[in-house]
C-alpha cells in the first residue's frame, strides 16, 4: 500500500489544477477525466520521456501516429470484435451492472445485497460508432481499444519505406477507449485513456532474449520516473488470465493508494496479429531478409504496453510526501525535476511594492524564455507561495527582495530541503541548470 490515500491525491489534483472530473459542470461522465494546466504538463513530460527513451534514443525504433478510427476489419481480424469482453452481472436488488471478477464475497458494492446477482454475460468493451451519414452494418466502426493495431497495420508500410533489419520496433502513443463496466479508482480505470505501446518484431527463435531485454529496459524507465523499486512488482500472468493473443505476459504492478494493481504489461504476442492480418487482407506480411539466401518469415512480436494515466497516478503517488519544515507541516510532491510541471516559480517578496514587482517581472521573462514552464506567483504571502509550489512539485522558487534591488542578487529556494541560497541574477540560469 502507498502512504498517501486516494482521497488526498484526488483532492490535491483538483485543488491545484492537475486533474478534474470530465464534464463536471453537468454532473460528470463516469470514467472520463480532464487534465488542467499542471496535469497536462506532467502527463506530457511523462510521454516525452517515454518517446525520448524508446524512440529518439534508439536506432531500432520507428514512431507512428495512426488514425483512431480504423476499418472494422481490423477489429474482426484481431479478435476484438468477438473476444474483447468482460463478464458482466446485474444486481437484482439495485440493478447496478458490475464486472463479475471485481465482486468480492458475492456482495453488491452499491447496495450491499448478498447473492443477488444475475447469470454473467459477456460484454464487449469497444465503443461503437459510424463513419459517414448512414447508420448501418457497413458504416459501423469502433473507437480503438488499443493503439497496438494501428502499429500492426503499418508494419508493411514501415518495411517498404525504411528497410529495417529485424529486430526492430514500431512505437505509438495516443488515445484508447474502452467501455469499462465499472470505471474506478480515479484515473486508474477510465473509459478514455492514453497508451504508449511498442510492437517489437523479432525472429521466433529470439523472442525470449528480446523479452528479457525489454524487462530490463522497462525497469530502467520506471526508475527514471522516480518510482521506487520496492513499490513495483512483477506478476507472471497464468495462462487462463492472459489475453487471447499472448503466450507469455508479465504484468508490472504498482502499490497505488487503492492497493497493488496493474501498471503496464509486457506480452509475447507471437505472430498472432501479423498472421491474422495476412489471412484477412490477403496481403503477405512476410519479412524478406537482406541476405538473399535467408528464407522470408513472418516475425514474432514482443509488446511492452504502458498506460499513461496509470504512470501519472504512480508518479504522483511516489512523489507525494508529508514532512515538517521549521516546525511547520507541509505536503510536497518530490517529483523528478524533469517531470515537474513548473520548473521555477518567480516571486517578489512583497506584492504591493512596484519596484520589487518590476524586477521580479524582468527575471520571470528571462527565465520563461530559457525554461518555458515558469510561473509568476505573487498570490498571498511568501510562506503560502512556497507551500503552494511545494505542493505542485516546483523544484525551485526564485525570490526578489530588497537586497536584490541593491546588489542584483536573488534567492533560490530548493523544494526538497527548503534551503535558500543567494546568487547573482547574472548567474541565475547557470545555477538553475546545475
Ligand atoms: N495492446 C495490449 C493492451 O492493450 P492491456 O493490458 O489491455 O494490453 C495495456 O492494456 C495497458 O493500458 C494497461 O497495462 C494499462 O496501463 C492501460 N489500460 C488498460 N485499460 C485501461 C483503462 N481502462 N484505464 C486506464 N488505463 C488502462
Amino acid at each position: 500500500m502507498s502512504d498517501v490515500s486516494l482521497e488526498t491525491l484526488v483532492s490535491l489534483c483538483k485543488r491545484r489544477g492537475f486533474i478534474y472530473q470530465g464534464s463536471e459542470v453537468y454532473g460528470g461522465l463516469a470514467g472520463t477525466w480532464d487534465y488542467g494546466p499542471l496535469g497536462v504538463q506532467l502527463k506530457r513530460n511523462v510521454m516525452n520521456l517515454w518517446w525520448q527513451t524508446f524512440v529518439e534514443n534508439r536506432v531500432d525504433m520507428y514512431g507512428v501516429d495512426a488514425a483512431i478510427l480504423m476499418n472494422k476489419k481490423v477489429w474482426e481480424a484481431s479478435g476484438h470484435a468477438t473476444g474483447f469482453n468482460d463478464p458482466m452481472v446485474e444486481c437484482q436488488q439495485c440493478n447496478a451492472r458490475l464486472r463479475q471478477d471485481h465482486i468480492k464475497e458475492d456482495k453488491c458494492p452499491v447496495c450491499g445485497a448478498v447473492g443477488k446477482f444475475s447469470e454473467p454475460r459477456q460484454f464487449n468493451m469497444m465503443f461503437k460508432t459510424n463513419a459517414g451519414p448512414t447508420e448501418d452494418e457497413n458504416s459501423l466502426t469502433y473507437l480503438r481499444p488499443e493503439t497496438a493495431q494501428g502499429i500492426f497495420t503499418n508494419y508493411k508500410n514501415i518495411i517498404d519505406s525504411f528497410y529495417p533489419d529485424v529486430p526492430f520496433g514500431i512505437a505509438q502513443m495516443g488515445k484508447a477507449f474502452r467501455n469499462e463496466i465499472s470505471p474506478r479508482d480515479f484515473v486508474f480505470r477510465s473509459r478514455e485513456f492514453e497508451q504508449m505501446e511498442t510492437e517489437y518484431f523479432v525472429q521466433e527463435s529470439e523472442w525470449e532474449k528480446a523479452f528479457e531485454q525489454w524487462r530490463t529496459d522497462i525497469k530502467k524507465f520506471l526508475d527514471d520516473l522516480g518510482l521506487p523499486a520496492d513499490k513495483i512488482h512483477e506478476l507472471e500472468v497464468p495462462q487462463n488470465d492472459r489475453a487471447h493473443y499472448s503466450k507469455r505476459t508479465i504484468d508490472f504492478e504498482f502499490d497505488y493508494p487503492h492497493g497493488r494493481d496493474e501498471l503496464l504489461g509486457l506480452a509475447y504476442r507471437t505472430d498472432f496479429d501479423l498472421m491474422n492480418i495476412q489471412k484477412a487482407s490477403g496481403k503477405s506480411m512476410e519479412y524478406k531478409p537482406k541476405d538473399p539466401s535467408a528464407k522470408p518469415f513472418v516475425p514474432h512480436v514482443i509488446e511492452p504496453s504502458f498506460g499513461v494515466e496509470r504512470l501519472v497516478m504512480a508518479v504522483l503517488t511516489a512523489a507525494y510526501t508529508e514532512d515538517e519544515i521549521g516546525g511547520e507541516k507541509r505536503s510536497v510532491l518530490k517529483l523528478p525535476k524533469d517531470l515537474a510541471p513548473v520548473k521555477v516559480a518567480v516571486s517578489p517578496l512583497l506584492k504591493n511594492k512596484p519596484e520589487l514587482a518590476a524586477k521580479a517581472q524582468e527575471v520571470y521573462k528571462t527565465l520563461k524564455k530559457e525554461f518555458g514552464n515558469v510561473m509568476y506567483d505573487d498570490n498571498g504571502n511568501i510562506g503560502k507561495r512556497y507551500r503552494r509550489q511545494d505542493e505542485i512539485g516546483t523544484p525551485h522558487c526564485v525570490t526578489i527582495d530588497f537586497q536584490s534591488l541593491e546588489d542584483d542578487t536573488i534567492t533560490i529556494r530548493d523544494r526538497d530541503t527548503a534551503e535558500q541560497a543567494r546568487v547573482a541574477t547574472t548567474s541565475l540560469i547557470q545555477n538553475l541548470e546545475e
